[in-house]
């Protein structure tokens, strides 16, 4: 241990009695936190709630940035509490020196990183991975993205983003788990568990931040940044319970807020929503970080005049640590001895935080996650690899499957693969893999191959021109087709033609919103040349988000969605092609027709003309139809299920037991998601038409059935008033379970009272 620490901590017991003899401590480490804050000095205390972006290189003989020089002096000051974007134990463990050999305390600094879908062994994006519905393998990709993650130094991760998501032109769709409450709340507790594990101390678990608090996903026209409006009733029952979950059942150590406005009120300052909600009514005893500069931008809101008055309204309103606006370091010292912000909101906030260190184990050994050999022994390890590679397959979702042309068999006929993309080891990524070695995807034609199948290659047309660069906008290929002629003369000689299509990684992520939901650039037409000249299409799609591929569903007789699946991309894609793996996956958002539809979602409240009454003057388009091109939980198999024998039976007015039978009725090996759906029919305030309430993941040999058992108690059957009150009415429901939020088994229950 540090001779620094040591000292730290000895000075801490002895001071115990002095600091804070009356206080009735709850635990060792809240002891420990709190005889360290009272040897702390104002500017000491605020350096815990400052955060320094670090992208140039530590080790390298110049810094690149400009102040980074002021930033070293700041570190050694013990003004700087948390470093994000620095990674590799040898920068890390130099960085951290800095704080621990230098400042006064040696209080070590937490290191955290957007490690979002893997680390260097990229898994799925999380859209993708959630559209497994299966929580065991999605808490074992966390866990294996913060394995590698702390092996390079890090102890915090800027993950998972529980943001609900309706907009498909929203980008940062592609980060979250989709439209629906309740797997995202299932899923993020999955994520927080596997990224923070069974016991936090552990060298090789990290952290995780549930991002972004709150309504970031409402951005409107699904414009990234945009203005969000959402009311009350949206926020308890849909926004609020991912992150209500990530607390309760997850314990995730901390929360990032968000860049817009909730009521008028940028969440950064929103004392309603850190203070009243996450901390005070939920508990909440983890730290609240901003989001990367999202206090100064209530400048250009209009909240703040300047940054001071920045530092003042995030600190009174609950945000503890300042992510990139330097607002609290520049300020608030200042504030608090003009007695503007109390002394009081700084310590509760650097107490959350130290807690969060000590918990973590920093204090121990700062250098605990600084382990070269751990580095080098457990990045890309193999059964990193295996786990991708699974995690890729179980996301994959079959979304038509004209008759059975898929699964192919293999070097029965000639092949064509046709599309940029097939060829692409970079974009398979995905977005949101900021600690990825570049092009290190299996591409779709390195899979195939190495599965052994024999194919021939035409790109077709490029999807993008120049460079790439994450900074940048991406140039899509809107008029070069010079490659169409070869791709059709292939076409023409196979018998089968295997298309990949879609988009870019940098398509979707983080201010990559699109106004257009269709096959970027001239793709779509492509595929329809192809068409012309072969009908036997498999459509292998791989992208961020839902896109409307009407054409497509109306024309070609097999579409594959693979997402953007990580570094297994092709080995995946190529196992499911040939039947290897039978597709299980549902997907996690409503897909649409066509880009005015949405945003559009399954649970929508009801509205009062539910249908066609008559021929106008109710819910629809006049140019399209009003339903969804896929609905949100749709995948088909290689087998088919059956569903029969549905009973429902209210238990003492408090539970309701609903049970159902699924028969593979089909000849192979399969798995299925069992979903069920609830609708409140009256109730006090308007319900959705139907809210998916439990699922479960099945696998069933041919001819093999079982009975699924659902209980649904208060939980699942109660609801948010516009206040955040808990209710659960009397009355009657309807519940559905079923193969998607489209089709099902229907049945009626009656609750009496509680
Ligand atoms: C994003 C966050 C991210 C942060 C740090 C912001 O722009 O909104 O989700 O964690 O940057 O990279």
């Amino acid at each position: 241990m540090n001779f620094r620490i040591i000292i730290v901590l000895i000075a801490s017991v002895m001071l115990i009695y002095s600091c804070h003899s009356t206080v009735d401590f709850k635990d060792e480490i809240d002891l420990k936190v709190d005889n360290l804050l009272c040897q702390m000095t104002l500017e000491e205390k605020i350096g815990q709630m400052n955060q320094y972006n670090g992208f140039w290189d530590v080790t390298g003989p110049v810094p690149s940035e400009e102040n980074a020089q002021t930033k070293y002096e700041h570190i050694k000051k013990g003004w700087v509490g948390s470093m994000l974007n620095v990674r590799g134990a040898i920068k890390v463990r130099k960085m951290q020196s800095l704080a621990v050999d230098s400042s006064r305390l040696g209080i070590p600094m937490i290191f955290g990183f957007d490690v979002i879908h893997g680390h260097k062994t990229m898994s799925p994006i999380p859209l993708a991975e959630s559209a497994s519905w299966d929580l065991q393998a999605i808490e074992k990709s966390a866990r294996i993205a913060a394995i590698e993650a702390s092996a390079e130094g890090l102890n915090w991760t800027f993950a998972p983003m529980v943001d609900i998501s309706r907009d498909a032109r929203w980008g940062r769709v592609m980060e979250g788990a989709g439209e629906d409450t309740y797997l995202a709340a299932r899923i993020g507790v999955a994520r927080i568990n596997g990224f923070q594990g069974d016991d936090l101390n552990s060298p090789n678990t990290i952290a995780a931040c549930a991002k972004h608090f709150a309504g970031y996903g409402f951005a409107e026209a699904g414009m990234d940044y945009n203005t969000v409006d959402v009311g009350t009733t949206t926020l308890h029952n849909v926004i609020f319970p991912p992150f209500k979950a990530a607390i309760d059942e997850a314990k995730v150590k901390t929360i990032m807020n968000s860049f817009n406005i909730i009521n008028g009120v940028p969440a950064t300052a929103n004392k309603w929503l850190q203070r009243d909600i996450l901390k005070n009514k939920w508990g909440f005893e983890g730290f609240v970080i901003s989001d990367w500069s999202s206090g100064e931008e209530m400048i250009d809101h209009g909240y703040a005049k300047d940054l001071e008055h920045v530092a003042e309204l995030s600190a009174i309103g609950g945000s503890d640590m300042d992510m990139e606006s330097h607002a609290y370091i520049k300020c608030l010292a200042k504030l608090v001895k003009a007695g503007k912000v109390e002394e009081s909101k700084v310590d509760d906030a650097v107490r959350r935080i130290l807690k969060v260190k000590f918990e973590l184990g920093l204090f121990e050994d700062p250098y605990k996650y600084c382990d070269e050999s751990r580095e080098t022994e457990l990045i890309y390890h193999p059964k990193h690899m295996a786990a991708a590679l699974d995690m890729a397959k179980k996301s994959i979702v079959l979304l038509k499957n004209e008759n059975q042309l898929l699964p192919l068999k293999k070097n029965k006929s000639k092949v064509a693969v046709i599309g940029a993309l097939a060829n692409d080891k970079d974009s398979p990524l995905g977005n949101w893999r900021m600690a990825a070695d570049d092009n290190t995807a299996v591409s779709v034609l390195e899979g195939l191959k190495s599965y052994g199948v024999n194919y021939k290659y035409a790109e077709g047309a490029k999807l993008i021109t120049g460079e790439t660069a994450f900074s940048a906008k991406i140039k899509v290929n809107t008029s070069d087709k010079s490659g169409f002629q070869q791709a059709i003369t292939l076409a023409k000689k196979s018998d089968v033609v295997i298309m990949v299509l879609g988009e870019h990684a940098l398509h979707s992520g983080e201010g990559r919103s699109r106004s257009r939901l269709g096959l970027p650039g001239v793709q779509q037409e492509l595929l329809e040349a192809v068409y012309k000249v072969n009908q036997n299409i498999v459509l292998v799609l791989m992208n961020g988000r839902p896109l409307a591929i009407t054409w497509a569903d109306e024309h070609i007789p097999a579409i594959l969605e693979t997402w953007h699946l990580g570094t297994q991309t092709g080995h995946a894609i190529a196992e499911v092609l040939y039947g290897a793996y039978n597709p299980s996956g549902k997907l996690p958002m409503t897909f649409p027709r066509h880009v005015g539809q949405v945003p559009i979602y399954y649970n929508q409240y009801r509205t009062g003309r539910p249908g066609p009454k008559t021929e106008v003057f109710w819910p629809h388009y006049i140019d399209s139809s009003e339903k969804p091109l896929y609905p949100f939980g749709y995948g088909l198999s290689y087998t088919q299920f059956e569903y029969s024998d549905m009973s429902v039976k209210v238990v003492d007015n408090t539970k309701v037991e609903v049970k159902v039978s699924v028969l593979n009725s089909g000849s192979v090996f399969g798995e299925e998601v069992v979903q069920l759906y609830l609708h409140d029919k009256v109730a006090s305030v308007v319900r959705p038409v139907k809210e998916l309430k439990g699922f479960e993941k099945i696998s069933l040999k041919p001819n093999q059935s079982k009975e699924v058992v659902f209980v649904l108690t208060n939980k699942e059957l109660g609801f948010y008033d516009g206040a955040g009150h808990f209710l659960v009415e009397p009355g009657e429901f309807e519940v559905m379970v079923g193969t998607n939020s489209e089709s099902g088994l229907k049945d009626n229950f009656i609750l009496t009272g509680f």
